[in-house]
């Protein structure tokens, strides 16, 4: 059974022996801090995804979604501010030559003195830290480092360098010919996609303000201190939507996305008490005020979404940048102006690994005759890769075709996942480790009365219902 120390490391090897999660190019002994999703962890997170999606675009009447181009003019880089400030304050080890965050460097001293049972002294390291960083002042952050005597995990020596900035963006070139090719970069982040596209679906679709434009899809951050899995990668993907508010609104509409996205967090069934607002301390350069959605995982409590308030920021600079008005005339007051934006943005990697970490539950099943034990994941129905597994109990008899019409009956509504060879206690075991929440298991009653037996993952509980009553049953946990 896993502590909880080691529940993390049990998470990350189950997610491999399942299926769910490998690291990239294993083979070639992997890329650093990049994930591949295998045959479950891409259902998963297609299920995610299409979950955030509906409650964005069809849920709200005034969100439309779209889908841009990872590639974008180089100058948007410009306009957006991330060639100049999206950078991070960084320190070397000059011994082992490790360059780290210097704010993960002191989050991670916290967490230590936290374990320790010190949190008051950890409370004020990053209070130091917070106050250092908003005045930009990298002596101090220095200086911070050395008095609370942080080692490079590396050469674990304290020998270290000026504190400086690192950009995080990664580029590339495009053009097949080197005189011709030009500079440009993997974006960092989805949002600017829809800045640029502001005018376009705002006059094609009629779009009046208040609205928003939702996108999911990678960004790229070439961060330095990569691990924690797939909490922090390089390339990763975010759901990302761009509320577009009269300005002076920002204060009413940043309180409301605020609340609606929490209320979403806990749509998927995980107690209030696993997250936490943090407002932000040190604004990004384009906000005006900026918190934090927070999920206890299993290495803390750690920041899952952001919601911005943008201000006016990006389509301003886009306006000077690209030298096209980028206005909205607003009937209601008779003016116009550049919108404001109330941004939400989360991580769709982020949100997989708090599902992960919520589902996966270590049982002990043993009786005084028997020493037993399972690993399953309770995954909302909603968003198992698998919704129901079709078990024929011997694989002769005619049970197999009998399995076979439910399976064709039901595969068109909901993924479904047909399986005749071992026992069926070993193929209830491998469906509760992939988190399916329903089994169904056909034997020879079914062909006298034609009921077959439905077996529910987290109670284990069996009933015995209809075969025609199965799609039905399992659909009305879907929504
Ligand atoms: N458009 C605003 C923006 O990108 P952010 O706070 O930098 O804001 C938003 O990122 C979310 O993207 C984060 O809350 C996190 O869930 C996810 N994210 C950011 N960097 C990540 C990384 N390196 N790996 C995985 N997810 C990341």
């Amino acid at each position: 059974m896993a502590t909880d120390n080691n529940r993390f490391q049990a998470i990350i090897s189950h997610c491999k022996e399942y299926g769910f999660i490998f690291q990239s190019s294993e083979i070639y002994d992997g890329l650093s801090a990049v994930y591949d999703y295998g045959q479950w962890g891409s259902e998963l997170k297609k299920n995610i995804r299409d979950y955030w999606w509906k409650s964005m675009t069809q849920m709200h009447e005034n969100i439309v979604g779209i889908d841009a181009a990872i590639f974008m003019h180089p100058t948007t880089w410009k306009a957006s501010g991330h060639v100049d400030n999206f950078s991070d304050p960084m320190i070397d080890n000059k011994d082992s030559k490790k360059r780290y965050r210097v704010d993960h460097l002191l989050e991670a001293k916290a967490d230590e003195l936290e374990k320790e049972g010190k949190k008051a002294e950890a409370d004020a390291l990053l209070a130091t830290m917070d106050k250092l960083l908003a005045a930009n002042d990298y002596e101090g952050l220095k200086k911070l480092i050395e008095d609370a005597n942080i080692k490079c995990a590396i050469s674990g020596t304290k020998n270290w360098t000026e504190v400086r900035q690192f950009n995080l963006m990664f580029s590339t070139q495009l053009g097949s010919v080197s005189e011709e090719a030009s500079e440009i970069y993997l974006r960092p982040e989805t949002a600017q996609g829809i800045f640029v596209n502001f005018l376009n679906v705002q006059k094609t679709g009629r779009m009046k303000i208040p609205f928003g434009i939702a996108q999911t899809g990678k960004a790229f951050r070439n961060e330095i201190v990569a691990r924690q899995f797939i909490f922090r990668m390089r390339e990763f993907e975010q759901m990302e939507m761009q509320f577009f508010i009269r300005p002076g609104s920002q204060k009413e509409w940043y309180d409301y996305w605020k609340e609606e996205r929490m209320k979403w967090h806990l749509s998927l069934g995980i107690p209030k008490e696993k997250f936490r607002f943090h407002d932000h301390v040190k604004l990004a350069h384009y906000a005006d005020a900026a918190c934090d959605i927070e999920y206890e995982f299993p290495i803390g409590f750690k920041e899952l979404e952001g919601i911005h308030s943008r201000t006016d920021f990006d389509l301003r600079n886009h306006q000077e940048y690209s030298k096209k008005k980028i206005q909205y005339f607003d009937a209601e007051i008779n003016q116009n102006y550049i919108p404001y934006v109330v941004e939400t943005s989360v991580g769709l990697d982020r949100t997989i690994m708090m599902v992960l970490s919520e589902a996966y539950t270590e049982e002990d099943l043993s009786t005084p005759e028997k020493q037993d034990s399972r690993v399953v994941l309770k995954i909302p129905p909603k968003l198992a890769p698998i919704k129901l597994a079709v078990l024929p109990l011997v694989k002769k008899d005619g049970l197999p075709e009998i399995a076979r019409e439910i399976m064709d009956n039901c595969k068109s509504h909901f993924r479904c996942f047909y399986e005749e060879k071992d026992t069926i206690g070993k193929r209830y075991r491998r469906m509760d480790a992939i988190g399916t929440p329903f089994c169904i298991t056909i034997d020879k009653q079914t062909k006298e009365d034609g009921t077959v037996t439905i077996r529910h993952r987290d109670s284990m509980q069996q009933d015995r219902i209809p075969a025609s009553q199965v799609r039905e049953l399992v659909s009305k946990y879907l929504v």
